[in-house]
């Protein structure tokens, strides 16, 4: 699977293994860490967690377990509303390294927008990148008007946002103003959302005939043709699965091109349907569910 450049020059691999609620939101334990190694040993070097996640240390141990360089790995964490704030952030960043048994992350994320917190928390951000712990630095479910806030203070610009991205919400306008401005746009839930939410798999976007027939044509799985429909339009994705079956599926999207009409058909599918949280007031809600 190919990487992609980010606007800092620094390289990433275009498909990342998602890490939330493997097993249960917040398990942290041997389960985890196999469910991680077994991603390893099929060839994925980019991993998603979050201090929120609860998991850090079964990344932490799994990359430990793998006897590859950490170097070989694109470890990205992310900073928790209940701790954004200046000094918050350094503390945040020092218990992520400590569970993660890390002296850096490749790429440290905002985990929602928080306008209040904003500045505090990216200004200690890129203290945290002018001393090398923060390779590169990005966003999360940042809007329009959470990135030209950003942009009015930060020194040091991000170079991806990591936002709910899936055919039945496909988000063009947030998608163009991000390449406009030279941020990588990341996918979380590609595929629709994962065991922590109750959407039922016919309710995925994984059980539309358009997709089905498409996956058909192509002789591979519904999972496969959404991710490509990503890759193609140089998006980053970070499936998260527990099976081996489809860890292996995720990573495996180079036999077969989508033609225009095939990705327009996707596009087409669109809902502005948000199974997870909403960015508009989703750090109210976040403040009351601290880092475990
Ligand atoms: N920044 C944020 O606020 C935020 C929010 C949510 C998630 N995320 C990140 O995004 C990652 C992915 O999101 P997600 O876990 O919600 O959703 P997802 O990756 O879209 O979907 C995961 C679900 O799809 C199934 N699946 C995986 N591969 C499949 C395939 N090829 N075909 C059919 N089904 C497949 C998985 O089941 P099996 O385990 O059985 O394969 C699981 O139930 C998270 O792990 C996390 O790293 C970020």
């Amino acid at each position: 699977m190919q990487n992609i450049q980010l606007r800092d020059g620094r390289s990433i691999p275009q498909v990342g293994f998602g890490t939330a609620a493997i097993g249960e939101m917040h398990q942290d334990d041997g389960y985890v860490k196999d469910t991680i190694l077994k991603a390893i040993d099929a060839g994925y070097r980019h991993i998603d967690t979050a201090s929120f996640y609860g998991n850090e240390r079964s990344v932490g141990q799994a990359i430990a377990e793998s006897r590859l360089q950490r170097e070989q790995f694109f470890i990205t964490t992310k900073v928790w509303d209940t701790q954004q704030g200046y000094q918050s952030t350094f503390k945040a960043m020092d218990e992520s390294l400590e569970r993660l048994q890390m002296d850096y992350v490749d790429l440290y994320l905002v985990h929602w927008p928080y306008p209040e917190k904003t500045r505090p928390t990216w200004q200690a951000m890129e203290k945290l990148h002018a001393e090398g712990i923060a390779k590169s630095l990005g966003l999360s479910n940042f809007r329009k008007q959470d990135i030209q806030q950003l942009f009015e203070i930060a020194e040091i610009k991000p170079v991806y946002n990591q936002i709910e991205l899936h055919p039945y919400l496909t988000q063009k306008p947030l998608v163009e103003y991000c390449e406009s401005k030279g941020i990588a746009v990341s996918c979380w839930s590609p595929l629709g959302s994962g065991s922590w939410s109750d959407v039922k798999a016919e309710d995925k976007p994984v059980a539309e005939k358009v997709i089905n027939d498409m996956a058909e044509k192509y002789e591979v799985s519904t999972g496969q043709i959404i991710l490509k429909w990503d890759i193609q339009q140089g998006r980053i994705v970070i499936p998260k699965s527990e099976s081996e079956k489809h860890i292996a599926a995720n990573l495996a999207l180079d036999g077969f091109t989508l033609t225009d009409d095939e990705l327009n058909a996707i596009d087409a599918l669109n809902k502005d349907l948000c199974f997870g949280g909403d960015p508009d007031n989703a750090w109210q809600e976040n403040l009351e569910r601290p880092v475990p």
